[in-house]
């Protein structure tokens, strides 16, 4: 049964309007807005992962932009006074989350827009009108990439498949259908039946508390395993591929994704099973060369010791809490993205596709 995709992200009203977003915190037993009225709002909701998952985190700091220069008035504020203020918030949004490059993409993008308009022709009101056109086209380009993902990356589905996925790339993390995710529903569409097992994905279950939801909310045959599971899956010939989504994809093809992707690589690939990733093409950051500079967010103590208000841990243990790990290339078997699918993933797939 199709069913309405999630109002991941919305804009209500015009440029004086504010951003409303699914608040993921409250997941899966609340589906309640949060309205986001200043830029610090947005900021504090990509910090503490009211909104998530790199697509999503670069339209909301799109939309973040617009908000943010709603303290000038824009019949009276001058063209500099808008410039400087642009600066800021851009400068500001970008400090909310440091892994996930779509983050920084969706803001240079802003920033460029209002630099593309003249001065001497458009007006502060008018420049304002266009950023908020600007981070709807971003929107709804995701939507589009997220469904040609899903049609490419289907193909490599078959009916009766069972399929490992950790983290959270469904219509959540972006606008629509999501990445990997996409994959499935796209399947879906297509009459095949698929059994995905959904890893918790510690410390914060974005795979329980969100990807199993949407699943279920799809009438996809949804397994919910813990994180330490998934070797005894492969093992007992349950899964027969993996599919996560991105982050950050380096210029050679490596990954940074959800802290246990690349774990869950290299059981694939002890099990003989295809890893593949999924993911848009603003999610590659061609000035990095390799994995190893991409930035790796690091996250509080609290998120491991007292995860969901109860104390896991002993009073004073030390933790260490990276967010996301980086899955070298050649652990992948292909990149699904909105043109096609790279394999073998290398620097030389990666450029062709990416101008192709
Ligand atoms: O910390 P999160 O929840 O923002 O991490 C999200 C992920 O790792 C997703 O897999 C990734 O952003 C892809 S979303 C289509």
């Amino acid at each position: 049964m199709a069913i309405a995709p999630e109002q991941t992200l919305q804009w209500v009203g015009d440029s004086k309007g504010h951003l409303s977003l699914i608040d993921q915190t409250l997941l899966p037993t609340q589906l309640q807005p949060a309205d986001c009225h200043t830029v610090e709002a947005v900021w504090e909701a990509i910090k503490v992962l009211r909104v998530r998952g790199a697509p999503a985190i670069g339209i909301a700091a799109a939309y973040g932009v617009c908000v943010g220069i709603q303290t000038l008035d824009f019949c009276t504020a001058s063209h500099a006074q808008l410039r400087q203020r642009i600066d800021e918030v851009t400068s500001y949004l970008a400090t909310s989350r440091p892994t996930a490059v779509n983050l920084f993409w969706a803001l240079e993008r802003m920033s460029g827009k209002a630099k593309s308009l003249s001065e001497a022709e458009f007006s502060v009101k008018q420049i304002a009108d266009a950023l908020l056109q600007e981070a709807k086209s971003i929107h709804d380009e995701d939507r589009a990439m997220c469904h040609a993902i899903g049609q490419h990356g289907a193909e490599l589905l078959f009916d009766g498949m069972g399929i490992i996925t950790h983290c959270n790339a469904g219509g959540l993390a972006t606008s629509e259908y999501g990445t990997a995710l996409s994959l499935f529903f796209t399947a879906q569409d297509q009459g095949k039946e698929l059994t995905v097992f959904v890893d918790e994905t510690r410390p914060l279950l974005q795979g329980a508390r969100l990807t199993a939801w949407e699943l279920l909310r799809r009438n996809i045959s949804t397994v919910l395993i813990c994180d330490n599971m998934a070797a005894q899956v492969m093992r007992e010939g349950k899964a027969q591929v993996v599919v996560t989504g991105a982050d950050r994809i380096a210029a050679n093809g490596d990954t940074a994704n959800k802290i246990g992707t690349y774990g869950l690589a290299i059981l694939a690939q002890h099990h003989g099973i295809p890893f593949y990733v999924a993911a848009p093409s603003n999610t590659f950051d061609l000035n990095l060369e390799s994995g190893d500079l991409i930035p790796i967010e690091v996250r509080t103590d609290e998120e491991i010791t007292n995860g969901f208000g109860r104390q896991t841990g002993p009073e004073g243990v030390a933790t260490y809490n990276p967010a996301f790990d980086v899955t070298p290339a050649n652990l992948i078997a292909g990149i699904v993205t909105e043109k096609g699918v790279i394999s073998p993933v290398n620097n030389e797939n990666i450029l062709q596709m990416l101008q192709s």
